[in-house]
């Protein structure tokens, strides 16, 4: 969480400074601000505001700012509401600094170092900067190994010395710093989205390591002062893939990119008609080993994993858990030597999963990231690693990571069942051929988007409302739920639609939509029956429905009949159609579709 961007070199640095935030903003949006080196004047002057870089361009819009170094920060609050004052950068003395992460001892710190008079602000990174204040020997090295030694929780620092202009200096433990240099000059940032416009080549920062960036170039140390050799790699994403491309949303625009996101995904894993994942380095015999698969993942992601976890277990009969991360290590989960841990996450961020992994490693199990942000932690902390190859991800809610995680999950067991010899290889061929036909059947989905942008108005008014479907429905509309509710506000549940009867049919009423997906033919009868239990109760029933299913139906619903595929791979058009559903209901409601309240892309907090 909190977007940070620093840069030093040719170029006037504000305009650099707040065009990258804007790219960042997704990381948090409460507040934005930029600290600016200005070599003539020698000081470091401040612009922050509470609300979106927008804002803070008005801030900046009159000033007269020229300088070629500068650092900024775009907002998801922790510690401290939502203020002009509490907005990073802060500046104590002659630091500076924004800041992502928690310093979980910062009142401890702020005793020690008898640091509350000087303080302006409710935020722990104030407290970081004060602390680098009163350690300052004009040695930033030394200062900063000092103040970070004292620190206990997960910072990715960013400083200006105000001694030292055009210098920017950064060490981070846990949360993420990525660096790079280009003609221009050099930069870091929370994320390599923002560098995407100037190189496609970068380097993550290693844990307690000093980055140095000035107008000689980027040096990077360790505690020691050795000089540490950056680790370039590429990101293949194209240098404007960020861009809206002429959409009014990037939810739109990616739920858009889905049929090329998941051909990308899945074309170079497919030899002669097998799943092959010999050029990611993942051996067979990962899967042969194993006794116990365990997902560990947060919120869409996880979804992802119930999808995994039904078809571990009617293709392969074998169990799998699915965990929480942010639960897995507070509930003496059962891993050991034999378990292959999952782990799902679009950033690679998430420190709920990361955490969760790095536990079940300890425990001696066998770990596989599916990961869409190539060199993040996740995929660092893992001993295999499967890139999603869906592109940036900007909208908040996640569209295109969850179904190229999809895509990934179906080539994974069709491996499993391959190498554990429970299909023979015809049937192997046999899916992975239904698999290369979903890009087209996402294409016939959006081709009618104008049929539920039409039934997407029919709910604009609900205040809350259900979604209903039997196994794999099931888990596809857990997902489908969150997408309504964090985007359009209205609150949402999925449930089990045979569960409803056991309780929350006490609900419905004929205020009540309900949103019922049937795709598995196997349980389309009761599906229908419980569709029926609603109707009479009032609901008024939006029905998502296999082509083939639907001459059973009694056409008084709203219907939409999604393209034919094998049940197992209905759950990627019927969550497109849900997608979208949830984006109309947001747009139409006039809201700010890619960043909801409240919420921030990547979660590093706890
Ligand atoms: C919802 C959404 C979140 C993320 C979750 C995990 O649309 O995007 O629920 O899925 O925060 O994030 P990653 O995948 O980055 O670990």
């Amino acid at each position: 969480m909190c977007g940070i961007i620093g840069y030093t070199g040719k170029e006037e640095v504000k305009e650099i400074l707040l065009d990258a935030l804007e790219s960042l903003e997704y990381r948090g949006y409460d507040s934005a601000g930029i600290a600016v080196s200005d070599q003539e004047a020698e000081e470091i002057q401040i612009f922050k505001c509470a609300g979106r870089v927008s804002d803070l361009k008005r801030v900046c819009a009159d000033e007269e700012i020229h300088a070629k170094c500068g650092i900024g920060h775009t907002r998801w609050a922790t510690h401290g509401g939502v203020s002009n004052v509490n907005a990073h950068p802060h500046q104590v003395g002659r630091v500076t600094v924004v800041h992502n992460g928690i310093i979980e001892n910062y009142k401890e710190l702020a005793a020690e170092y008898r640091l509350n008079g000087q303080l302006k602000s409710e935020t722990d990174s104030e407290v970081a900067a004060a602390v680098l204040n009163a350690l300052y020997n004009g040695n930033p090295r030394e200062t900063i190994y000092q103040a970070v030694s004292r620190l206990q929780g997960t910072f990715a620092l960013v400083i200006l010395f105000e001694d030292f202009p055009g210098r920017i200096f950064s060490i981070r433990n846990v949360s993420p710093i990525v660096a790079t240099q280009s003609e221009e000059g050099c930069m870091l940032a929370s994320d390599v989205t923002a560098l995407c416009r100037f190189t496609n080549r970068y380097f993550v920062v290693p844990e307690y390591c000093l980055l140095e960036l000035s107008e000689d170039g980027i040096a990077l140390s360790d505690m020691q002062g050795k000089a540490v050799e950056p680790e370039y790699m590429e990101v293949n994403w194209g240098l404007n893939s960020s861009d809206k491309g002429g959409y009014p949303f990037y939810m739109e625009k990616e739920i858009m990119e889905q049929p090329e996101a998941i051909q990308n995904t899945i074309q170079n894993r497919i030899v002669d008609g097998m799943p092959d994942f010999t050029e990611d380095g993942v051996p067979d015999s990962l899967f042969v080993n194993c006794e116990r698969v365990c997902v560990v993942a947060c919120g869409t992601a996880m979804h992802a994993g119930l999808i995994a976890q039904s078809l571990v277990k009617s293709i392969l009969n074998m169990h799998m858990d699915v965990e929480l991360a942010s639960e897995y290590m507070y509930t003496d989960p059962v891993v050991d030597e034999k378990t292959l841990v999952i782990a799902i996450s679009q950033s690679g961020e998430t420190i709920d999963t990361l955490e969760a992994l790095k536990y079940a490693r300890k425990q001696g199990a066998r770990s596989l990231a599916i990961i869409n942000v190539k060199g993040s932690s996740i995929a660092r902390a893992s001993e295999y690693v499967l890139y999603t190859d869906a592109g940036p991800e900007m909208a908040v809610a996640s569209t295109k990571a969850y179904t190229t995680q999809l895509a990934l999950i179906y080539l994974i067991v069709a491996k499993m069942a391959q190498v554990r010899g429970v299909w023979k290889e015809k049937q192997v061929k046999e899916y992975i051929a239904e698999l290369k036909r979903v890009p087209s059947a996402i294409e016939k989905v959006l081709e009618r988007r104008k049929e539920i942008h039409l039934i997407a108005k029919n709910i604009l008014e609900a205040k809350d409302l259900f979604m209903i479907g039997r196994g794999l429905d099931y888990s596809l509309l857990l997902e489908g739920s969150l997408k309504l509710k964090e985007v359009s506000y209205i609150h949402s549940e999925a449930y089990a639609s045979g569960e409803l009867k056991h309780g929350p049919i006490a609900l419905i009423t004929n205020h009540t939509p309900v949103v019922a997906v049937v795709t598995q033919t196997r349980i389309m009868q009761k599906e229908i029956s419980n569709i029926k239990e609603v109707q009479s109760r009032g609901a008024r029933v939006i029905l998502f429905i296999k082509g083939e299913l639907l001459q059973s139906l009694r056409q008084e619903i709203e219907i939409f009949t999604l393209p034919n595929l094998r049940d197992e791979f209905m759950v990627i058009p019927a969550s497109v159609a849900l997608q979208l559903m949830a984006y109309y209901v947001s747009s139409d409601k006039g809201f700010d579709v890619d960043k909801p309240r409240n919420l921030a892309k990547v979660v590093t907090v706890e």
